[in-house]
Formats: C-alpha cells, structure tokens, sequence
C-alpha cells in the first residue's frame, strides 16, 4: 500500500482506502495534541505505566479526597482509584460556578419548534440543585435507583445531574422505547422513582410519554413516586398520591444543596443496553474511573476550546448522550448545544440551519444520519454557510468512505478534521479515535487507540493477528471507565466479555489492523446489530415476534441497507392454523414497534416453513444472513439437518421479495 498524502481528495475515487488526510497545520498549531510522534510518546508512556498515566489524568480533577490505590485488579473485576471520594456532578458545575465561567453558557436549547433557552453554569447549578432536593424530599436516598424517560429537553440533563449529585443511580431510558421496554427496565433495576414528561415533541408531532409510562407502571411495584415535566400541555392521566408536577416541586425546592461526597467506586449509572440473547444488559457505570476517561477523551478527541459551541447530536438515552453531550463537556466547562427533535423537521436542512445560526464549532453525529443527508440532497447543505465549523466527528457503526468524503467535502469544506470514534456503551467512552491535530486519517478507520488504551485484534487464542488479517477486537489493559458489571448478573458479565478470550476484554467486534496500526472495524461478530446507529439484539426481535399468537418461531438477521447501515430481516414460521399474508406482516411489524420500539420493527418478513438447524436443534443463523444478503447460501452447511428447508426458503424468498417492497 502507498501512503501518498492527500489533502483535496475528489468524490471520485472514494472506494480507494488508501488516500491518507493530515490534519491541516493550522489546527495542529492549537490543539492539545499537537503531532503523530506527540501522541507516540503519550502512548508508549501510557503503555509502559498505565496506571501512572491513569493517576495523573485523575488528579486533574476534584477529589474530595485522595485515592489510596490507583486500581485494584481481580479479574475481570477492577476498582479505580480506591479509597478515593469525589462528585461527578461537582465536577461538572460546581467547579465552572466558583470560576469566571460561571456566567458562561453550559446549554443551549433549542426546541423542535424553534424555542430558545440558554442555561448558564450558575443558571444550571441552580436547577440541579434544587431538582437534587426534590429527589431528596421524595424519598430518593444515595445508591437509589431512579428511571428518566424524556425527551430532549434541559430537565433530562437536570434530572441526570441532580441523580449524580446525591449519589442516587440514574438510568435512563430512551424516550422511543415502548411500555414494555419501560417496564423491563425499571424492573431489572429496581428503580424506586420515574422522572417523566407528559409529553415529547418528534417531527411537528407529540409523543404521549405518559400515556406509555401509565401502562407500564401496572407491571412496575417498585416504583413509589412519577415526577412529571409538563413539556406538551396535553391531557394527561394524572394518579394522585404517586404523580407530581415538576414544577409544582421546583416551586417548592430550596437551591441549596451540597454535592455528595462519593467513593470512587459508587455506582454512577446504569444504561440497557442489547446482548446476544433476549433480556437487555444493564451496564453498570461508577463514579471516579467514568469521570476520569469521560473528561480526559473529551477533551482530547474533540480538542475543547473555552470559545467552542459543541453539539453532538444522539440522543441522551444512548451511552453517546451521557458521555458527550453531558458528562465529558461539562467537566470541560464547554458549551453544549442540545436539540430536541428531528434532523428533517420542518425540512432536511435543520442542522445546517443550526449550525450556521448557532455557529456550532465542533459537531459530533452518526454515519446514519450523514447517509441520510446524502440522499435528501447537497442542496439542503450548500445554501448555509457552514464556516464556523472546525472539527466533525462520527460515532456509532463503521463510515463507509462514501459517506466519509461527503462529510469531509460537504460538511467541513474539505478544513475539517474527522474524529471516527469507536467505543461501547461498556467501554464508557472513547477507545479508538483519530486525535484531531496529531493523526492523519483514512476514510472507514477509526485510526488508533487513544493513550492508556491497549487494544489488539488478536485469534480465538489470543495471539495477535498479522497485519490485515480479521480477528477478535479485545482490549488488554483494564481502563478507568470499562463495565464494572451487567446489574444483578455478575456471571453474565463475566460469560459475555471474559470467556471469549483467555485474560481479555472481548468487545464483541471483529476488525483488523492495516500495516499502519489502524483498527478497521469489521463489524459485530455476535447476534448484536447495528440499526441507525441503535443496538440491537436480534434475539429480543425475535422473543417479540415469538410472544405474538401467530408465530411459532422466528430468526432475525441483518443485512447491509445503504441508509440504516444494516436493516433487519425475519424469518417467521407461522403456527398450522395462520396463513402468513400482507395483513399479517404489517400486524407482526407493529406488534414489534409495541413490544420493543419502532427502531426495531423488522425490515422484511420472510415466511419460513422451517427454518435450518443444525442437529443440535440450533437455528443456523450464517445461513439466513447469507440468503437474506445475497440469495445465495455457499458456506459450510454439513451440520445442516434438513437440507430440503433450504429449497423451500429459496421459494418463498422470491414471492416475499415482492411483497415486502409493496
Ligand atoms: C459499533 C456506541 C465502527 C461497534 C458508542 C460497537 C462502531 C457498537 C463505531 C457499540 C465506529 C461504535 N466504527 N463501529 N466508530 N462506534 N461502533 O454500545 O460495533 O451503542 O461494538 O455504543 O457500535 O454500540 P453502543
């Protein structure tokens, strides 16, 4: 391969991997990290001695009191900086508030209809505070388990906060999720309050998330208190005795009250996430460790400057809300900006529009949402003026090049530098990222591990892979913000990230490692898919379509969709008595969007006589997602049981091909 510099790379031959991008001298001048051999000294730094490098990242921020130990190690269990007490939520206000910064913006608001709110770090210590006390006055004690289910608006940012600071467990759940996922997840963690909305504004549109909130509570026992935020106004059930208005509590809240002093290892969060078999894992974040990397990759991935105006535009009921819209900037004492609705309301050029009337510096979005922006069309995009941008950055599934260059032509005018940031909802943040000033990128790489970070792509064995040959993606080195367990299944922990491969942390992706120590995401090696930048498990679609009376059994895979990244595909074996029909593809679709959410209602629904097992009964997924991908099965298939099943899926593939594209 040549590397030959390449600055003004053309649309044109964007399926060539090779072309290379330095980051422009300009911005390197400025940035944190200000070279490749720069970064080469932090790493091999951090290599030889991750734990001093850890502790010295650590003391750059407020300890109420010092750690004794840097980490203890009992594997796969880690504790960080043990003996240690701090607060997450004082280091993301409280120490901007006894600074000049405490007149500075923290959030920018903007709602779906244009609505404006600025929230200044004083402003926003004064909000959590007093939503701190009102938590308090409801009952919720330190290591308390509180749900919030809202949309996007600063009381979501408040609650998390205000949790924080008195040590009370937040675990919020994405607002598109369905009562039973609501009630799911309040059950798995025992939550003792939900903080909700009466409603949430989605494409011109509400969102009745109290209507889904009241029917999940009939299967929630432990819940004793809803506080409400009246977003909407719309009419709402109201139960007395459990149901407060937000405001009504606010109203009465005093504005003081201290940060809690926390062990390092207090429980911070728990946030659901999919795994490879039907129930959601909750990952369970602490305090100290999360802060640590929270803050530190932050600030280097996206180079943080006092007059930046960040956004980055998921969603906070992901892991990349808590991380980078609130945690990481905050602690930074940045601006965030922070966007209720959808990126096509009223029309496909609302981020541009954003961006240019809010001069957004930094901008941080999903590779499904840039696919997305393709195909409404560059015209939405040319008409703003995007100047004020100087950095990007992607998250969530592998970039197709493609889509890479158009950022980069498009978006960044070609000045831009691109962050690809690859990470996990366990890892807590950022693992493997281009430093914006220091590493040149390659379109579809995330580039290399960030310093304190040892990541390899290595065999079954453990043995490192040769350049460019697929392997496990594994990481070697504990690291301050990994897991520290799925909530009350400590042997699930332990099975899915520990028994993979001998001593490390299997994060469930394949890749290789091109020649340059770039780490090229080859994608899930599990039943774990990526939808628009979501997580999936395609086992919880599958229990969904199972709990309906017409189906018997179903498998689902994915296959590669030019917009969503990947798109679902079932195959559903009716009972004797249902004749799989149009009414009952859109009846399974909805029955999936009401037991799990709309982002996992299946694509396509193929009929399946049978499906293929193997002769120990299990479904032979490799072979669905070849024939679902490209109608043809070639694999191994001599632990096939019933070769005839496959010839009838064959059939029935062509007359529902047709029918799923009406
Ligand atoms: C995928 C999101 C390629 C990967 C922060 C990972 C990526 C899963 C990237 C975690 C990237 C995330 N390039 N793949 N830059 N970022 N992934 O928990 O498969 O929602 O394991 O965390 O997304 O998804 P999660």
């Amino acid at each position: 391969m040549c590397h030959m510099a390449n600055t003004e790379g053309s649309i044109s031959s964007v399926l060539s991997e090779k072309r290379m991008f330095h980051p422009n001298p300009e911005f390197s001048e400025s940035a944190t990290v200000k070279s490749m051999s720069e970064y080469e000294r932090l790493y091999h730094s951090a290599e030889e001695d991750p734990l001093k490098y850890w502790a010295s990242i650590a003391s750059n921020f407020h300890w109420f009191k010092k750690w004794d130990t840097v980490m203890e190690w009992n594997e796969p269990h880690s504790k960080w900086f043990v003996g240690g007490e701090t607060n997450l939520c004082y280091n993301a206000i409280d120490v901007h508030v006894n600074t000049w910064r405490k007149n500075k913006a923290a959030i920018i608001w903007e709602g779906e209809e244009g609505e404006q709110l600025t929230l200044t770090y004083l402003q926003l210590h004064r909000e959590v505070s007093k939503f701190a006390n009102v938590l308090k006055r409801r009952g919720v004690e330190k290591g308390d388990r509180v749900a919030i289910y809202m949309g996007m608006t600063p009381e979501l940012v408040i609650a998390v906060l205000a949790c924080a600071r008195i040590g009370a467990v937040h675990n919020v759940i994405f607002g598109g999720f369905s009562a039973n996922a609501v009630a799911e997840r309040i059950n798995d963690s025992h939550a003792k309050m939900l903080v909700t909305a009466d409603g949430a504004v989605r494409r011109g549109k509400t969102v009745n998330l109290k209507d889904v909130v009241d029917e999940a509570l009939v299967e929630t026992p432990s819940i004793q208190n809803v506080i409400v935020h009246q977003r909407t106004k719309q009419d709402i059930h109201f139960q007395d005795g459990r149901d407060h208005w937000w405001h009504d509590l606010m109203g009465l809240a005093s504005e003081y009250c201290p940060a809690e002093s926390l062990d390092s290892e207090h429980p911070l969060f728990i946030l659901y996430t999919s795994g490879s078999t039907g129930k959601p894992k909750g990952i369970l974040h602490t305090t100290g460790g999360y802060m640590t990397h929270a803050g530190n990759s932050f600030k280097h991935v996206f180079d943080i400057k006092e007059q930046d105006i960040y956004w980055c535009s998921a969603d906070v009921g992901w892991i990349t809300g808590h991380s980078y819209i609130i945690y990481g900037p905050l602690i930074n004492g940045a601006t965030v900006l922070l966007y209720e609705g959808a990126p096509n309301y009223p029309q496909w050029d609302r981020f541009w529009d954003m961006i240019q009337r809010h001069k957004v510096t930094i901008f941080y979005t999903a590779p499904t949402a840039i696919r997305a922006f393709i195909r409404a069309g560059d015209e939405w995009v040319t008409k703003h003026d995007l100047s004020s941008l100087r950095l990007l950055g992607t998250v969530g599934e592998p970039i197709n090049p493609e889509a890479w260059m158009w950022y980069h032509k498009f978006i960044g005018k070609e000045k831009c530098p691109i962050v690809d940031t690859w990470w996990q909802t366990e890892t807590g943040g950022i693992m493997i990222s281009p430093l914006p000033g220091a590493t040149p990128t390659k379109p579809g790489t995330a580039t290399r591990p960030l310093p304190g970070i040892l990541v390899d792509v290595v065999h079954k064995d453990g043995t490192s892979c040769k350049p460019n040959e697929g392997g496990f993606l594994v990481v070697k080195h504990p690291w301050p913000s990994m897991l520290r367990t799925i909530y009350g299944d400590d042997e699930r922990y332990k099975k899915t990230y520990w028994s993979e491969v001998d001593g490390m942390y299997f994060t469930g992706d394949g890749a290789r490692k091109d020649e340059d120590g770039y780490i090229w995401i080859m994608g899930r090696v599990d039943d774990v898919v990526n939808i628009s930048g979501h997580r999936l498990g395609t086992s919880e679609v599958e229990s969904a379509l199972v709990s309906h009376d017409a189906v018997a059994e179903a498998a689902v895979v994915s296959r590669p969709d030019d917009l969503k990244g990947n798109a679902l595909v079932a195959f559903v074996t009716l009972k004797e008595e249902f004749e799989g029909d149009q009414k009952l593809r859109v009846e399974l679709r909805d029955h999936v969007s009401k037991e799990i959410g709309p982002i996992a209602k299946p694509d396509d629904i193929r009929w399946a006589e049978a499906l293929p097992k193997t002769r120990s009964g299990k479904i032979m997924r490799r072979l669905l997602r070849e024939m679902a991908t490209s109608k043809e099965v070639k694999g191994d298939m001599t632990t096939l049981e019933d070769f005839s099943v496959l010839e009838k899926l064959r059939q029935e593939e062509e007359k529902s091909h047709e029918e799923n594209s009406k």
